[in-house]
């Protein structure tokens, strides 16, 4: 699997420290605070679990199941739940945790529905930023990495719905979605 990357961007060792990192100052952010974690399926789901692991204080957990409708990008951002929280969050500081912030459409879309429920407050956390294709003005508090305009996939990225369980994050040869 890895010989379909182009390129290596980050290890597992160095995912894993950064992960710490990042966890250490949401530890001290949101210390005494009802903090609630929400992951979007799929691809959030191994930074999720290593991110919580590594927290020093109490939160619970919960995941959005989202269909993302972009065909030929021509409704870009037009997004379906097909898994809903389990957990109320009202008056809740919901950190929504990301696999990747892109152009950004599905997560203004997530932050609007996020809060019609009146949490007491919401933040982006994600693992790996495109910052370079941002349509919208997205406000991401926590993010482990920013990466250039490159397909990536590993640690829970995909393509075509394969890669994610690289332990490692890289630059997906070009030969390969091309193909
Ligand atoms: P956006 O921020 O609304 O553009 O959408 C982000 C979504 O696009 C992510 O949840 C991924 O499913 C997908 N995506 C964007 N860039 C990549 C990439 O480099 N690798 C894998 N998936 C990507």
């Amino acid at each position: 699997m890895i010989e379909d990357l182009e390129k290596i961007l980050f290890t597992e060792e160095e995912i894993h420290r950064r992960i710490k990192e990042v966890a250490g100052e949401i530890s001290s952010d949101y210390r005494g605070r009802d903090l609630v974690l929400v992951a979007v399926l799929k691809g959030a789901v191994f930074f999720m679990t290593h991110l919580a692991q590594a927290l020093s204080i109490p939160v619970r957990i919960d995941f959005l199941g989202i269909e993302s409708f972009s065909p030929g990008r021509a409704l870009p951002g037009v997004v379906r739940i097909s898994k809903d929280l389990d957990i109320a969050i009202q008056g809740m500081d919901v950190l929504i945790i990301e696999d990747i912030v892109d152009m950004g459409l599905t997560l203004r879309y997530l932050l609007n529905m996020l809060q019609e429920r009146h949490p007491h407050s919401t933040a982006v956390c994600t693992f790996v930023n495109k910052a370079t294709r941002r349509l919208v003005d997205i406000p991401v508090k926590y993010s482990c990495f920013e990466i250039p305009d490159r397909f990536v996939v590993g640690f829970g990225l995909d393509y075509g719905q394969l890669y994610r369980n690289l332990t490692c994050l890289g630059i997906l040869k070009k030969e390969i979605y091309q193909s």
